[in-house]
């Protein structure tokens, strides 16, 4: 394990200013985005779309690092470039998904359980070959009246830790995600004892299995009500309750977190990034964004399934960039949206 090479990629993954493009819908969660839009879910549409993501002009002034699937690794862009290339020449990490998806816990009705360690290592190691720099595997917490349950918290923990531990020793930086689902009508308080029990247990795990913490990214969710609750807290209140449990969790080794998105609105999830990073004047990590839907819903839509569209879905992705690289950096303010 190259411990400098890994704290180097994962600082400039996070560098100030700068977050995560998550473009690394697996097949089916594209095809769910673009049945929406009544686009065909081809790997030439992915293609085309992705290429659209990539290229981008400037994309690299606020985006550090871009997660891909698989099937965008290996693959080229519509003029025949690697998506590799392209990202390197824009200065920005290529980085690869590597979990295989949530599945159900045997013996727990509703609750999820990881999976993707099987064969990993060799996964890795071609990873890193095809020029991937980090990886990321996400965990899934269902709120519920009577879970998350000890089983799941404590599966999920192990897991993320093994995946990050194999990550390291093939010198790639693992994004450790715990999502706790948005979905349902949970209050803020429910949130933060959930958020912090799952990050709580993921952090004892990483110890216990060896994994230098200056070598990692976390990548959480915000403390935030239920999608579905009725008196929702507010930004100011997310952002309190979002830091409180980070800094009871995270230890400052950490040298990043980037969140994730979770289906919050664009504007909700910049200003909530932007309120954690206005509270203290300086805090012991980066904190930034891993945003998948939150940096490409309107740029999707903007595109449309029609190339003619490229620049006018470029300038959107620009735009979310570079509000939330703003906002990384507490600087961002709502007018200028429309500026
Ligand atoms: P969202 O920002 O859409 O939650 O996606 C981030 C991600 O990578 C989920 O694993």
């Amino acid at each position: 394990m190259d411990l400098e090479r890994l704290k180097s990629t994962a600082q400039a993954m996070v560098s100030p200013g700068k977050g995560i493009l998550a473009m690394d819908e697996s097949a089916p969660t594209c095809q769910k985005r673009f049945d929406a839009l009544g686009i065909p879910s081809t790997q030439e549409m992915r293609r085309e779309y992705r290429t659209m993501l990539v290229t981008t002009t400037d994309l690299g002034e606020y985006i550090g690092g871009a997660i891909l699937f698989d099937e965008t690794l290996r693959d080229q862009t519509l003029d025949g470039q690697s998506f590799v290339e392209i990202l390197n020449r824009q200065e920005i990490i290529p980085g690869i998904k590597v979990d295989t998806g949530a599945k159900d816990l045997a013996l727990r009705p509703g609750e999820k359980i990881t999976e993707g360690l099987d064969g990993l290592d060799e996964r890795l190691a071609e990873y890193r070959q095809l020029g991937a720099l980090f990886a990321k595997w996400r965990a899934v917490y269902v709120i519920g009246s009577s879970f998350p349950s000890n089983a799941c918290y404590v599966a999920n923990a192990h897991s993320l830790a093994r995946y990050a531990a194999l990550c390291q020793a093939n010198d790639i930086v693992p994004i450790v995600e715990p999502e706790i689902l948005m979905d349902g009508s949970h209050s803020i308080e429910k949130s933060f004892i959930v958020t912090q029990q799952a990050q709580q247990l993921v952090f004892e795990a990483l110890a216990s299995q060896g994994v230098n913490l200056e070598g990692i990214v976390l990548k959480p969710s915000m403390v935030i009500s239920g999608s579905d609750g009725s008196n929702r807290a507010g930004v100011d209140e997310v952002a309190i309750q979002t830091l409180r449990c980070l800094r009871s969790t995270v230890p400052p080794a950490v040298p990043g977190i980037a969140f994730l998105s979770g289906g919050q609105s664009d504007e909700e999830a910049t200003a909530h990034l932007n309120a954690i990073n206005n509270l203290e004047s300086s805090l012991p990590w980066a904190v930034t964004f891993s945003y998948g839907r939150a940096l490409q819903a309107a740029a999707m839509k903007m595109w449309g399934g029609d190339k003619s569209n490229f620049e006018a879905a470029q300038k959107v992705v620009y735009q979310r960039a570079r509000m939330n690289g703003l906002a990384s950096l507490g600087q961002y303010q709502p007018e200028m949206e429309t500026a």
